[in-house]
């Protein structure tokens, strides 16, 4: 029987959801509920609005479902708190980044390390009306290693949700699942109080492994870093060393690191070279960049804006800079998220100051002048389209 398929939610795991269900349920009516917050425009994240207007898949308002009937709601971190009671279907699912009952409500990447877990989960279950409550169909367990991030433990739950989701699908239309209550023993909620982001605090009156799990608990480049004593915290190391001094004090300091005491053994605090690296490759100031090049692992990491350190160099036209970046392995096919590549920073820096050899540069160092980014068009498009004729023909003659 035709169903009416809404994926609700956010980022990869939502816009995977939603490909899913159109390459293999093309002949159900496919309706999505993006979250509120979603601009539709591609930041680190997918924009599942954007996908959907790019699929022609219709966008509906959570009260527009309330009569349909033969709905599959399917929420892959959608936002709103649902009242299954408005609803003619009971066909209401969720999928939950814990292993339920474990981790019910809030920040489910960050509590898990925070608490120590060497394993967390994503958990498909029936939408009822408390909070992630609901009778569990199914779940995957996700293993925890000890330098496991936020970050990568929120990628690993939205792998894990969509796994869970592709081979529970099939079962959620055919109406052929079972669901179990959740039990009450082992069970554990965390409200939007649980950590307050804009005063996150580390207390070092802890083990090192508890000083560890905080660090990397907050660890999420996106949304934040960790920090110490003025600096950002890449990654903490525990050693093997006992705590003399009392927890808090640096016992030593150089260029890459702090050492600190905590309650049993010193831990290594590992400083964050990216701001620098990226100002610096903004600023021109090559005695910085090669400084922190040595203290990162990765000269392609884009920043917040999705700006990698090449897209910057381009964009203010620093050639020194660029040609050390290209000599330690920057790829010149870098983008940001919306597709914009560094030749178009370079032309951008073109119009601005008339300077054409950054533009010269990267074109002959491979950079592709027919890549197209997310609105469909090539750097000689945005040329054309500003009657800036000088560079085309370079373009034209590779
Ligand atoms: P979010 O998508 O808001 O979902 P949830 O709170 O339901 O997990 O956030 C995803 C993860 O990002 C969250 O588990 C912890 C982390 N996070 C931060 O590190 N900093 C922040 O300011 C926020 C809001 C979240």
């Amino acid at each position: 029987m035709k169903k009416t398929i809404c994926i609700a939610g956010k980022n990869e795991v939502a816009v995977n959801g939603l490909a899913y269900v159109l390459a293999h349920y093309p002949d159900h009516q496919i309706v999505c509920l993006p979250n509120a917050t979603d601009v539709g425009s591609d930041t680190w994240q997918p924009s599942l609005r954007r996908f959907c207007r790019q699929n022609d898949i219709r966008e509906v308002r959570l009260c527009d479902l309330y009569d349909v009937e033969d709905l599959v709601f399917v929420s892959l971190e959608y936002a709103e708190i649902i009242d299954p009671g408005r609803f003619s279907s009971n066909a209401l699912f969720n999928i939950h980044f814990s292993l339920l009952p474990k981790y019910k409500g809030m920040y489910t990447s960050a509590l898990p390390l925070l608490n120590g877990e060497v394993e967390s989960g994503v958990t498909l279950h029936r939408i009822e009306r408390g909070i992630d409550t609901g009778d569990i169909i199914a779940q995957l367990s996700l293993e925890l290693g000890l330098y496991d991030t936020a970050r990568d433990l929120y990628f690993k739950s939205m792998d894990g949700a969509f796994r869970l989701f592709s081979s529970t699908i099939q079962s959620l239309i055919s109406g052929t699942f079972t669901a179990v209550p959740q039990s009450a023993i082992g069970a554990s909620y965390f409200s939007k109080a649980a950590i307050d982001y804009s005063r996150l605090a580390i207390s070092f009156r802890k083990t090192a492994f508890e000083v560890h799990n905080q660090f990397r608990a907050y660890t999420f480049r996106e949304y934040q870093m960790p920090e110490y004593a003025g600096w950002q915290i890449a990654r903490t190391e525990i050693t093997g060393v006992k705590s003399r001094m009392p927890p808090g004090v640096i016992v030593r300091e150089n260029a890459v690191l702090f050492q600190v005491s905590t309650i049993d053994y010193d831990i290594l605090l590992f400083k964050d070279y990216y701001p620098q690296f990226w100002s610096a490759a903004a600023s021109g100031n090559l005695d910085q960049l090669n400084a922190s090049i040595e203290n990162i692992e990765d000269v392609n990491l884009r920043n917040g804006n999705g700006w990698a350190a090449l897209a910057i160099a381009a964009y203010h036209g620093h050639e020194d800079v660029i040609a050390r970046l290209l000599a330690v392995g920057a790829n010149v096919q870098v983008t940001n998220y919306k597709g914009t590549t560094v030749l178009m920073y370079a032309f951008s820096h073109y119009e601005s100051s008339g300077r054409m050899q950054p533009f010269m540069m990267l074109l002959a160092h491979g950079c592709d002048p027919q890549a197209r980014d997310k609105a469909g068009k090539s750097v000689a498009d945005y040329m054309r389209e500003r009657a800036c004729h000088d560079l085309l023909h370079l373009i034209d003659a590779t």
